[in-house]
């Protein structure tokens, strides 16, 4: 790493963040972001169950951080398991990956960590059950070490979109608290901050489980970064009156050509951001790129359950018996897509071809 890089990391704001993640000798703390903004608490995790349970509700989500999760989740499904022989431990293991990799769809991440852990297992020479549970804390630590990279990187090749005076709107929860560190829409946001540029962000709050009111505007805050929070519908309005110059979004999973997979609501984001002709972007690791899928059709999208559509802060606010539809995230196709921020460039169309050139 450069040493402007370097000086860059010791200047961001998001660095007195709490971690969605974190190991701690031999042991995994996730932060509950269910409680968020209220309490900030981590969640000591004892089991492959609760590893799964805590992706599956949201307390920890975001998908790289859902990826760093489901690895040290493999440690902890696999730490009682270490008397075991080479090969019981390596069925046993492939077990518990498909289990934790289960608890959601969307994000590729968290099967693209899990795979990398059970691939590291199997590559490595250890003998028996111990040695390869710490060829996985070791792949783990690798991981969460190498999404903090990718974060940095996200920040250093975005950052230049953000000029003085501009209003971003940002959709979900694409920040610190959804990575290791920067985050992914974030990122740049982070890094144009250290650089003393002055900017506003907009965060929609996100129906139905405001990950942008509850996660990314106490997160922006904290840092010191001037938000605005605004319901989902309001962004065509803010656009109307010329308060916003560029949208930053993450994505759950990239396919080949260039389509996005992202919180439910980014579509509509995106059309109105053409309709109003101003550069949509979306932030994204390689870790959450998925050349195996060719278009958006072929990302599995998560349907989650109807109570998080027919009641609003613990109140029923439907009738009994309606029909219900809750997908969490949606497709924005790649003609709306400005540029894919990554850490290794910012990509722009043609995207089957570029994205295979850096990435295949
Ligand atoms: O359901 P969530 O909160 O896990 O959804 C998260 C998002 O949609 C994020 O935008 C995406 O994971 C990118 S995270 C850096």
């Amino acid at each position: 790493m450069s040493a402007s890089n370097q000086s860059t990391i010791s200047t961001l704001s998001a660095d007195a963040l709490p971690r969605a993640v974190e190991w701690r000798q031999g042991e995994l703390y996730l932060l509950d972001q269910t409680r968020l903004p209220h309490e900030a608490a981590m969640e000591k995790q004892e089991s492959a169950e609760q590893v799964w349970q805590a992706i599956k509700m949201l307390k920890v989500r975001g998908a790289p951080a859902i990826g760093v999760a489901g690895a040290y989740g493999l440690c902890v499904a696999m730490r009682g398991h270490r008397d075991l022989t080479a090969e019981a431990f390596l069925a046993e293991m492939d077990r518990q990956a498909a289990y934790l990799d289960s608890s959601r769809p969307t994000a590729v991440n968290l099967g693209w960590a899990l795979k990398r852990m059970c691939d590291a297992a199997r590559r490595s020479a250890a003998g028996d059950g111990r040695a390869l549970y710490d060829v996985l804390v070791a792949e783990a630590e690798a991981i969460h070490e190498e999404d903090r990279r990718l974060c940095l990187g996200m920040g250093l090749n975005g950052a230049d979109l953000i000029r003085d005076g501009m209003g971003i709107l940002t959709h979900c929860n694409a920040g610190a608290l959804a990575t290791s560190e920067l985050g992914t829409a974030t990122a740049p946001m982070y890094v144009a901050q250290s650089r003393g540029v002055k900017f506003r962000v907009y965060a929609d709050e996100t129906r139905p489980l405001l990950q942008g009111a509850r996660l990314t505007v106490w997160e922006l805050q904290r840092s010191g970064i001037d938000v605005t929070l605004i319901t989902d519908n309001m962004a065509a309005q803010m656009m109307k009156e010329g308060r916003i110059d560029l949208v930053i979004t993450g994505t759950d999973r990239v396919a080949a050509n260039g389509d996005v997979a992202n919180k439910i609501g980014t579509l509509g984001v995106a059309i109105l951001a053409r309709y109003f002709d101003i550069p949509f972007y979306v932030a994204c690791p390689s870790s959450t790129i998925d050349l195996n899928a060719a278009t958006g059709e072929d990302i599995p999208i998560e349907e989650r359950d109807e109570e998080e559509v027919t009641a609003f802060g613990g109140r029923r606010t439907a009738p009994e018996g309606v029909g219900v539809r809750n997908p969490a995230f949606d497709v924005t196709p790649n003609a709306l897509v400005a540029g894919l921020i990554t850490e290794k460039g910012i990509v722009r169309a043609p995207y089957e071809e570029n994205l295979r050139a850096l990435f295949g």
